[in-house]
C-alpha cells in the first residue's frame, strides 16, 4: 500500500468512525428520551392515583358525615310517629325497613370508598374484611394465605388493596368462580400478590391500554407505579392467576 493510498484508508476509517460515532449519538438521545417520557407518564399516572384516593375520601367523608346523620334522623323522626290506623303503621314500617337498607347500603360505600381497617389495622386485615363482607353477599369461597408480618408503606398498602378490590370484583361479575384465593407473601426481596380464581378463564383479548386507571389497565398502571411487575395467567375454562411482584 503506498502513502496516498493508507492516506484515503485511514481518512474513510476515520468518516466511518464518525458516521458510527453520530448514530450512536443519535440512538443514546432517542433512548434517553423515551426513559424521560416514561418517567413524565409515571408521575403522571401517580398524581392521576394519588388525586383519584384523595377525592374518594372526600366523598367517603362527605357521605359518612352529611349523609349519615341525616337517614339516622329521619329514622328518629319516623320511629316517633304514632299513626292513627294500621295501614298506616305498616307504610311506616316498610319505611323504616327502606332506611335500615339505606343505612347499611351507606356503610358499605364508604367503606370501598375509604376502608377504615385499612387506615387503622392495615392490608391483611382489611383484605379479611373485604372476603368477609363479600362472602356474605355472594356465593364465592375466598381464602386468603399470607406469611405477611411487616407492615408495608401506606401507598404499597393502598395500591395493594385496590388491586385485590378490583380482582374480587371481576371475579364476581365475569368469572363465574366458585373460589378465589388471595395469596400474599414476602422474602427479603420482594412482595408477591396472586390473585387465582377457577372460574371461565379471560376470554377475550384485553387491550394493553383500555380505560386508563380502571380494571386490569389499573393493575399495570399500580404495579408499575410500586416499581413491579403484573402478570396474567389465564386459559378458558382453567381460570385465572393475577401476579404482582414488587420490590420491597
Ligand atoms: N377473573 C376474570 N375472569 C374472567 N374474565 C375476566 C376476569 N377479569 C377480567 N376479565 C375480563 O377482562 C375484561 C377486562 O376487565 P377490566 O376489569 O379491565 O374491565 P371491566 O371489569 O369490564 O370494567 P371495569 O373494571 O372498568 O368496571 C372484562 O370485561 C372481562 O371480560
Ligand atoms: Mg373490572
Amino acid at each position: 500500500m503506498d502513502s496516498r493510498q493508507a492516506e484515503i484508508y485511514l481518512v474513510f476509517t476515520l468518516a466511518t468512525l464518525f458516521i458510527v460515532a453520530i448514530l450512536l449519538y443519535f440512538v443514546f438521545r432517542i433512548i434517553q428520551k423515551q426513559q424521560q417520557l416514561m418517567r413524565v407518564q409515571r408521575q403522571v399516572v401517580k398524581v392521576e392515583m394519588a388525586t383519584l384516593e384523595k377525592e374518594r375520601a372526600r366523598i367517603a367523608s362527605d357521605l359518612h358525615d352529611d349523609i349519615g346523620p341525616l337517614l339516622a334522623a329521619i329514622k328518629y323522626r319516623v320511629a316517633v310517629v304514632a299513626p292513627d290506623t294500621e295501614r298506616d303503621q305498616k307504610e311506616l314500617d316498610l319505611c323504616t325497613d327502606h332506611l335500615n337498607e339505606a343505612i347499611v347500603r351507606l356503610r358499605q360505600v364508604t367503606h370501598n370508598l375509604l376502608p377504615a381497617t385499612l387506615e387503622r389495622r392495615g392490608l391483611v386485615e382489611a383484605i379479611q374484611d373485604l372476603a368477609a363482607s363479600t362472602e356474605q353477599l355472594h356465593p364465592l369461597k375466598i381464602e386468603l394465605i399470607t406469611d405477611l408480618r411487616v407492615p408495608l408503606s401506606k401507598e404499597s398498602e393502598i395500591h395493594l388493596y385496590r388491586v385485590v378490590q378490583e380482582g374480587l370484583a371481576n371475579c364476581i361479575q365475569h368469572a363465574a368462580a366458585t373460589c378465589f384465593q388471595i395469596k400474599l407473601t414476602a422474602d427479603r426481596r420482594a412482595l408477591s400478590l396472586q390473585l387465582i380464581d377457577n372460574g371461565i378463564g379471560i376470554t377475550k383479548k384485553v387491550p394493553a391500554d383500555a380505560h386508563r386507571g380502571r380494571g386490569i389497565a389499573g393493575f399495570r398502571n399500580r404495579a408499575t407505579m410500586l416499581g413491579g411487575q403484573f402478570t396474567i395467567d389465564s386459559e378458558p375454562e382453567k381460570g385465572t392467576v393475577l401476579t404482582f411482584v414488587i420490590p420491597k
